[in-house]
Order: structure tokens, then sequence, then C-alpha cells
């Protein structure tokens, strides 16, 4: 059968192939990622064999989201030792490769320091960071690379594995906060860029929240947006929703006043790129119109986002650095995987046209109703309940 984009289908195949995952070939390590430039059209593998290639797969999106930025951190780390190469220097590149969401960076120094703890000496491949999965304990002596790269790979495993728990109990909690917010109902609910199983370990964050509200048959319907800069609503939320089958409508992001003003919203339900110490949120543009909207029209507006986001030492709003992306994801309509400037993209603006494109917005902690993480939800979202959310992570 043909798909929706005409193709002869494989449709018992779509949806099956993961965000991220390791492999072993008999040519080496590889980290093997599902191509987020490609989608809806196609399920096309991107095999990295090298951190340069995995930071280009970054830069593109390719590979994108704030957890699963943080798993690709943490295995690319993994992969540059796993191929003998410079591990720092593969550690600082991908780490530098996105600044706004916090869990890359994260990610990259968990692993860097599995790496360096066992490479100067004496611990397990598996102590302390290893998971399901993990290569089995063998000894690690200093200078022992091979081992030094097999706890790299073990802290990577380990966080790959609690993103998934985190993302089963961040659906918990946020079902049962909108039980408490909308009690009773089958509730529509507004999300923003994308957030499920493509950014995560598990099933994601926001999206994971609607798809447990759907799995219970509360979900009345999921509105989609973030049709600009980069459509990842469209391409991507869609593409998750309909693989569901949960009731989903796209909108383009500047038809979502008239949504709220007809009061076919009951909530929104965003992710999170990093959460300051203050509950500042920065997270895909256009989340704090949202925001801003929600609170108009008396709407909850509600973050869902793991531990591993939030930054204390990130003091507020003000001291996250917003990406600033080409203008050219604005002044032609293109795909992301077909070059920039190229001849890749449809222009929509006449030549030489300048474009503010931030990839991020920051949305104030007044304006969020509440922030739901692994660790249970907190309102109203205050610096000592964020602090809060932290320490509790800790005594885990
Ligand atoms: O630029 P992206 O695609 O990496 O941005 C993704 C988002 O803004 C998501 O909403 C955010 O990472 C939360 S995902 C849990």
């Amino acid at each position: 059968m043909a798909d929706q984009y005409g193709r002869p289908g494989d449709g018992a195949r779509r949806g099956r192939t993961p965000a991220i995952r390791w492999d072993e070939p008999p040519e080496g390590p590889v980290l093997v990622l599902l191509d987020q430039t490609r989608l809806p059209a196609e399920e096309a593998e991107l095999v990295c064999a090298d951190a340069a290639s995995l930071v280009e797969a970054i830069l593109t999106l390719a590979v994108r989201g704030a957890p699963l930025l943080g798993l690709a951190g943490a295995y690319g780390v993994a992969l540059a030792a796993a191929r003998g190469a410079d591990v720092d220097e593969a550690a600082d590149a991908l780490a530098a490769a996105r600044p706004t969401a916090v869990n890359l960076a994260r990610g990259v120094r968990l692993a860097q320091a599995a790496y360096r703890a066992a490479l100067s000496g004496g611990t397990t491949a598996t102590g302390g960071t290893g998971g399901p999965g993990a290569p089995g304990g063998s000894p690690v002596g200093a200078g022992d690379r091979a081992g030094a790269a097999r706890a790299a790979l073990a802290a990577a495993r380990a966080l790959h594995a609690r993103d998934a728990d985190a993302s089963a109990a961040m659906a918990r909690h946020g079902l049962a906060l909108l039980d408490e917010l909308l009690p009773g109902g089958r509730h529509r609910v507004l999300t923003h860029c994308n957030t499920g199983a493509l950014v995560s370990g598990g099933e994601g964050t926001a999206f994971a929240v609607a798809l447990a509200a759907h799995r219970e048959g509360r979900l009345r319907r999921l509105w989609v947006d973030e049709t600009r800069p980069l459509w990842q609503g469209a391409r991507l939320t869609a593409y998750e929703a309909a693989r569901h089958g949960m009731p989903y409508t796209l909108l383009t992001d500047s038809a979502a006043g008239s949504l709220f003003a007809a009061g076919e919203v009951d909530a929104v339900l965003i992710g999170a790129d990093r959460i300051a110490a203050d509950g500042s949120v920065a997270n895909k543009v256009g989340s704090y119109p949202l925001a801003v909207l929600a609170r108009y029209h008396h709407v909850p507006f509600v973050v869902v986002a793991p531990v591993t986001t939030i930054d204390l030492d990130t003091p507020s709003g003000a001291s996250i650095e917003v990406e600033q992306r080409s203008g050219h994801e604005v002044t032609e309509v293109r795909m992301p995987h077909t070059a920039a400037g190229a001849g890749g993209g449809v222009p929509v603006a006449p030549l030489g046209t300048q474009a503010y494109n931030p990839a991020f917005d920051v949305t104030p902690p007044e304006l969020v109703t509440a922030v739901v993480t692994e660790m249970g939800a907190v309102s109203p979202v205050t610096a000592p309940a964020i602090a809060g959310l932290c320490a509790r992570s800790r005594q885990v």
C-alpha cells in the first residue's frame, strides 16, 4: 500500500526506528540516528562513525530535542573513545555544537568524566555508571583506553535508561496534574514543537503526557503547532501523533490566538531546553507567546522536562544563551535536509533580506502554571521549588 506521500509503503516497518542507537558492525562502533530532517517522508538512518559527523548531525537537526541531545553527547564521547580519537577534543566540539539545551553539554561531560575516571585508575567499566546493556565489569587500569571507552559507553547507556524511566514518570505525574487542574474531563491540549519519542530514550516529555491521556481515553484533541521556522510540529509531532492514532489537528503558529479566543484549548503542554534556577523556561521559539495567550485566557501552561534540563548554574532567563540560527530558515521554504542558500530552498523573500531567527525564547516563571519532572510537579514555579526538584533527584 502506498504511504501518504504516494511511495510504495512498508507500513509494517514504519515507526520502529529508534531515534538513537549504538551499533558495533565489523567496521567498528557507530552511532545510528533516525535522520529527523527527512521525516515524515522517510525513516532514513544516519550513521555517525566519528564525533565530527555527529556534530554535523546536531547542527543540521538530524538529531535534536533536549533529552536526546544529552544522549547524543554522551554516546558521542563514547564513540570518540571507542575509535581511539582525542576524547577531550571531541567532547569540547560536541558540547559546543548547540548552546541552549543544557542536556547536551551535560551528557558530554558525564561520559567524559566516566572515561577520565576509568583512565586514571582502577574502577570497573560498569562502576557507578553502568546500566542496562552496559559491558560487564572488566577491570580497568590506568592507561587502559579500551576499558575507559567501555566506561564512557556504560555511562551513555545508563543515561539512556534513566531518560526512558524519566519519560514514564513524567507521563504519570503530568497526567495526574492535568486531572487536578481540569477535573473530570477529556482534554484539548495544545503542544508546541516536538517532544515525543523523537527527543528521548522513552516516549518523551510533554508529548508523553498527552499520549498517556490518549491511552486513558482522556485526550479529546491534540492541537499541534510550530509550523515555522522549522515545521517541527508539522513534520515531527504530527508524525508521532499519527503513529499513535491520536486525535490531532495542525495549526499555523499565528492561528493559536484565535483558537484560544474560541475557547478550544484546555491546557498547554510544552517541553524545555533549559530551566533556569528561577524557573524561567527556554523552549522552541513561539513558546513564550503561547504562555502569554494562556495567561490571558486563564488556561494552564505546563512545562514538562526531566531534571537534567534544570540548570541551577543559570540563575535566570536573562542568562540563558539563545541559539540564533541561519536566516535562510526564514527567507526560504525548504525541507531541513536540503542545503540552505544553495538552491535547496524556494526563496520567499527578496534576495538579501535579513531575518531574525532565534531558535528559542524564554518564558518567565510567573507565566508557567507548573513544571512537571520525573520527581513530581511543582506549582507555583519558584526558585525554591525548582531547587527542591533537584534536591529530590540527588537523593534517589
Ligand atoms: O531546536 P530543537 O528541535 O532541538 O528544539 C527542541 C525543542 O525546543 C523541544 O521543545 C525541547 O527540546 C523539549 S524536548 C523535550
